[in-house]
């Protein structure tokens, strides 16, 4: 089954300060670093950048994106042949996700799902709080997980999802929208969404430890 990366790249970054994904780290821009992994592992990549975008990615096929995520993420996949089966989507803003992370969503859609997911461990307890600021309950944190990107779903499924033209955070939820089976497969701590220009410091940490013990 031949698999197609997006690699969502088109947002503005208003909370952190300016376009992150054109950000320097470890001597490469963050959108470099998501879309090296995702080269690594698929047949083909298109990189969604913001419409009015001076910037490319050399050797990477872009596409110009969307008011939201889900517009972009829309705006790839029609970027994407026919031929493509599994498609993998990807927040430019994490540069960290690493090659055996793309390779374990990807076999999760090999495996049977619609849809496969990394997740990780909450570590805080999760409150559901109200508009007034009151404490309705506790969410029990063992059945929670925080789901991150790359996620890999059937092409099939996931254009069909999109073809209402819903919005979500994620993908998983266009597609558990519409009925879809997603499993979770092993995330991985260090692949966090740069969302805050302190993100940025603790990603220099990470790839300062990786260099020292890959
Ligand atoms: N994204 C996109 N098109 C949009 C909005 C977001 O391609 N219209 C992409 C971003 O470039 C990012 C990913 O979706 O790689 C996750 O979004 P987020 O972290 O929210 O990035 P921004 O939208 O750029 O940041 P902010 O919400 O702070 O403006
Ligand atoms: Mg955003």
């Amino acid at each position: 089954m031949l698999v197609g990366a997006v690699v969502v790249a088109a947002g503005s970054g208003a909370r952190f300060g300016g376009p992150k994904q054109l950000c320097e780290l470890g001597g490469r821009r963050i959108v470099d670093h998501a879309v090296d992994a995702a080269r690594a592992t698929c047949d083909a990549v298109v990189v969604v950048v913001p419409p009015d975008a001076d910037w490319t990615v050399p050797g990477i096929d872009t596409v110009a994106g969307g008011a939201t995520r889900s517009a972009s993420v829309r705006a790839g996949l029609a970027a994407l042949g026919p031929e493509i089966e599994i498609v993998v989507v990807h927040d430019a803003a994490r540069p960290l996700a690493d090659e055996a992370l793309f390779d374990r969503v990807i076999a999760g859609v090999r495996g049977g799902a619609d849809g496969a997911v990394p997740g990780v461990p909450i570590a805080d307890t999760v409150k559901q709080v109200n508009a007034e600021g009151m404490v309705v309950g506790t969410v029990p944190r063992d059945e929670l997980v925080a789901v991150q990107t790359p996620q890999a779903f059937r092409a099939d499924v996931l254009r069909a999802a999109h073809a209402a033209q819903p919005e979500g955070t994620d993908d998983a939820a266009v597609v558990e929208g519409s009925g879809g089976r997603v499993v979770v497969v092993a995330g991985a701590a260090d692949n966090f969404k740069i969302t805050e220009p302190a993100d940025l410091d603790r990603a220099v940490e990470v790839l300062a430890r990786r260099s020292v013990a890959p």
